[in-house]
């Protein structure tokens, strides 16, 4: 594996590439002339990210003539509001962006979903480019064009989709992301073999701990295999009308966990590590997989560092917040589980098949009684 690679996205005009390499960060000339950036940029970032890198990628705009306007938000999932994509349009407004003008968004998944909305809305959409600083930015969020941001009543309510016009990877710039959140990237990147590629997955049981070692060639490796997954995905439904669902593997028990959690006793991926498992082991119940499959996404999600059992809430709350997600049609949820590592199927919950998992999965936890599928409780 070089440390050098290109994936593309194929969306007709909207198509665009993905590049990932070690080092990016300090040589965007020929990038910036070739996508014909010039005049005003915007660079959102946030306090945390700017420390580190928003120096260096202002002095290289500002040394190919380019008006840089750098535009800090602070970090985190409180950023992701209305209120932001107000002072960004509202900075774009008074320095006269036009629509030729371009916005970057370095940082993680939060600075990169906000950039992308503000950049689809300000005059009906003006160019910009993601220069993720996160593993979960780098393997999952940057690719794609979902952006948006949360609702007091919901995560990510509001928004569009809005391709950029390419992706800049720069892995060493996850050199500085702190272990809790490197952690959190592993389990987007789990996600993509569980989903899509028992080769890939096996890799990564192989190899996590050159991955928690922070191993450049590792990390650039797993971080390609996951957006040329994801790239294939979305290709194949940009939309999300229907296959590019399968991405919500583990987001469906996650997502409910992460809302539950007010997004900070667990971070986004912290939950969907417990949603990879706990959604594999409903899998299991209703008799979709085998244990083994169970056992083996336990596995490495515990050698990644990340939570793999469900926090002490009932099953009723869990539930609601379940309803409350975007993957809910006609009442009831509609669920991702794995048949074997590599392939996935979509098929609808009702309330009572998982209050009923969830209550079995719960006495298994407390030692009570052995889990096992549903098929088999009901022998019992
Ligand atoms: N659009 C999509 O398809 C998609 C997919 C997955 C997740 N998301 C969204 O992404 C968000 C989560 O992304 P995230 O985990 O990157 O969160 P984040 O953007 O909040 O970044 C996490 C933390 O790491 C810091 N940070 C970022 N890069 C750093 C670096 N290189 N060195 C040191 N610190 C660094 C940030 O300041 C922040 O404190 C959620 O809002 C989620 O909904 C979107
Ligand atoms: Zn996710």
């Amino acid at each position: 594996m070089t440390l050098s690679s290109t994936v593309s996205v194929s969306l007709g005009e909207r198509s665009y590439k993905i590049l990932i390499q070690a080092g990016l960060l300090t040589r965007l000339e020929g990038r910036l002339s070739e996508l014909g950036v010039k005049g005003k940029a915007g660079i959102v970032t946030d306090r945390h990210v700017a420390r580190h890198y928003l120096g260096g990628v202002l002095r290289q705009l500002k040394q190919c003539g380019i008006d840089a306007v750098p535009i800090v938000l602070p970090p985190g999932e409180q950023s992701k509001t209305l209120d932001a994509i107000k002072r960004i349009l509202d900075v774009l407004a008074r320095h006269r962006f036009e629509r030729s003008s371009f916005l970057f968004a370095l940082g993680g998944g939060v600075v990169g979903d906000i950039t992308g909305f503000a950049a689809a809305i300000y005059q009906r959409g003006i160019p910009f480019i993601q220069i993720p600083t996160t593993l979960i930015a780098q393997s999952d969020s940057s690719v794609g064009g979902k952006t948006g941001v949360d609702h007091r009543l919901g995560k990510n309510l509001i928004g569009a989709f809005y391709q950029p016009k390419e992706v800049w990877i720069d892995p060493l710039t996850l050199r500085t992301l702190p272990r809790r959140e490197w952690a959190a990237g592993l389990a987007e990147v789990i996600k993509y073999g569980i989903i899509a590629d028992e080769k890939f997955f096996s890799y990564l049981e192989r190899k996590m701990p050159g991955l928690l070692k922070r191993q450049p060639d590792i990390v650039a490796a797993a971080v390609k295999r996951s957006c040329e997954i994801k790239a294939d995905v979305v290709t194949a439904d940009e939309r999300e009308s229907d296959r590019r669902r399968i991405l919500n593997y583990g987001h469906t028990i996650g997502h409910a966990l992460e809302t539950l959690g007010r997004y900070e006793s667990l971070i986004h991926g912290e939950a969907v590590g417990i949603g990879l498992v706990q959604e594999a082991d409903l899998a299991c119940f209703l008799g979709i997989c085998d244990q083994t499959v169970v056992q083996r996404i336990q596995a490495v999600v515990r050698t990644a560092g990340l939570p793999d059992r469900m926090p002490q809430w009932p099953s009723a709350k869990i539930w609601k917040a379940m309803l409350h997600d975007k993957k809910v049609s006609g009442g009831q949820v509609v669920g991702v589980w794995p048949e074997q590592i590599g392939q996935v199927r979509m098929m609808p919950i009702d309330e009572q098949t998982f209050r009923q998992w969830h209550r079995t999965a719960q006495r298994a936890a407390s030692g009570k009684k052995p889990s096992g599928t549903r098929a088999a409780q009901r022998r019992r």
